[in-house]
């Protein structure tokens, strides 16, 4: 079983719609694998997402009511393959368990000066946590300079994936109907996308996508 954690303490960077994303591209690439979504934000947006789906796949994991720690011993007997824990804005003891407990961590953010001011965090935790910064750079602007310096100036600061997830009507639209881009529209520009970080993803934790 592997987890993937993503987390920012900036708040509306992708957090959700990422791990809803990652969760179901898993799925699309390797159907059959167990997939688990876990929702670690007291907002519960995740949980609100997955409760207006139809689809039981990927599977919600419940936490106990006013319990944020992960139980990844109990993911691992269940059988799961993939975790994907999606975080609370702002630093706290659940973003910090979350991350111990990470394989893989990843860090959204959006392209924008105040949003690259508020990845300084990432410096201490990185070290705390002696982790890999792990950047995935969301909802840009297609082909707009202030997309284009995010990038040079996140390659600087950490490890940037190479896929850039773009701002998209689809993706937004998708998960009020609590489904992604990658279900509602599959042959869209922004499934392409989200399928493409999922094959980066993968290949950074280490298993043929
Ligand atoms: N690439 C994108 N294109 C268009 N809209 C997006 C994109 N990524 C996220 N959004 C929208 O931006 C808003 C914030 O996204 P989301 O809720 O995933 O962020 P978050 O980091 O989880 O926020 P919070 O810190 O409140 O938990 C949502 O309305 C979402 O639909
Ligand atoms: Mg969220």
């Amino acid at each position: 079983m592997q987890i993937i954690t993503i987390a920012a303490t900036k708040g509306g960077v992708g957090k959700t719609t990422l791990a809803t994303a990652l969760a179901t591209a898993a799925l699309v690439a390797r159907p059959g694998i167990r997939v688990g979504l876990v929702d670690l934000d007291p907002q519960g947006s995740l949980t609100d997402w997955w409760n207006r789906r139809d689809k039981r796949e990927p599977q919600l994991l419940r936490q106990p009511e006013g319990d944020f720690r992960f139980d990844t011993a109990g993911a691992r007997a269940a059988g799961f393959d993939l975790i994907v824990i999606d975080c609370p804005p702002g630093f706290s003891d659940i973003l910090a368990d979350a991350i111990a407990t990470a394989d893989l961590v990843l860090i959204p953010t959006g392209p924008s000066m105040i949003d690259l001011d508020a990845i300084e965090w990432a410096e201490t935790l990185a070290e705390t946590f002696s982790m890999t910064r792990h950047f995935v750079l969301n909802q840009a602007i297609y082909r707009s300079r202030l997309a284009g310096r995010a990038v040079r100036e996140l390659s600087e600061r950490g490890h940037l994936l190479r896929q850039v997830v773009h701002h998209r009507v689809a993706i937004a639209e998708a998960m009020r109907k609590g489904l992604t881009a990658i279900e509602a529209e599959p042959t869209g520009a922004a499934a392409r996308e989200l399928a493409a970080l999922w094959a980066e993803v993968g290949a950074l934790l280490g298993r043929v996508p």
